[in-house]
């Protein structure tokens, strides 16, 4: 079944009991959590005692995307904080086997992130360990942004490698997804919708939600 996964960056944070409530009312399906330390990306957001908070909020899974340097510091606190799924850069990790076979033993589902520029093909050797691979369409650090549209050749590129090696993991993507481009991404083989702006900036956030979810289903 395809998801929609509402950024909480794109959220009033001085009411987020109430905004996660809007989303899930709306039939949202992951909660995706943003973590950016300034270094790694141009921006700070918040660490694991927000994601614990977001944990006493909801049942729905979270979904930590860690823009940071060294991930590996903080994989343990995160999914201590209530973290269900937990991804990390391309561009970042070394030893990309080691610290995706730990996110498995600390018993979260492990992603890997593409940047814009990364292409598939860095992933050749351990698709088969991960249980999603996200790809940004925009450079991360910021919501707001705009869809890069080679990103779609991405997806197509990561759903018949899964097809022809008969893999499992699932596509995420993450930056620019609206009500007007969310068809054609779903088309391109996407499972996962990552979207901040188009809930959370909306008046009705409930409804932006439940729009989103029926151009996927
Ligand atoms: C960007 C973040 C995204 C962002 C998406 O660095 O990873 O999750 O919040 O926001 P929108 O949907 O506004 O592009
Ligand atoms: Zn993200």
């Amino acid at each position: 079944m395809k998801k929609i996964a509402p950024s909480i960056l794109a959220a009033d944070f001085s009411y987020l009991a109430e905004q996660i409530r809007l989303v899930e009312i709306g039939g949202a399906d992951i909660i995706h959590c943003d973590i950016m330390d300034g270094k790694f990306v141009p921006n700070i957001t918040f660490g694991p005692i927000v994601v614990k908070a977001v944990r006493k909020i909801t049942k729905l899974p979270i979904d930590v995307h860690l823009m940071i340097k060294d991930p590996d510091n903080f994989i343990e606190d995160f999914i201590k904080a209530g973290a269900d799924y937990i991804s990390v850069h391309q561009e970042e990790v070394v030893h990309l086997h080691r610290t995706i076979s730990r996110i498995k033993e600390l018993g979260a589902k492990a992603g890997v992130v593409l940047n814009p520029a990364t292409p598939v093909n860095t992933l050749d050797d351990i698709l088969e360990f991960v249980d999603y691979i996200l790809v940004m369409s925009v450079n991360p650090g910021f919501g707001g942004q705009s869809f890069i549209e080679s990103s779609l050749k991405k997806i197509e590129e990561l759903k018949k490698i899964r097809e022809d090696k008969n893999l499992n993991y699932e596509i995420e993507i993450d930056g620019g997804v609206t009500s007007k481009n969310i068809e054609k991404i779903s088309k391109a083989g996407c499972d996962i919708f990552v979207a901040g702006s188009s809930i959370f900036g909306e008046d009705n956030i409930s409804a932006a939600s439940t729009e989103l979810k029926k151009l996927i289903s």
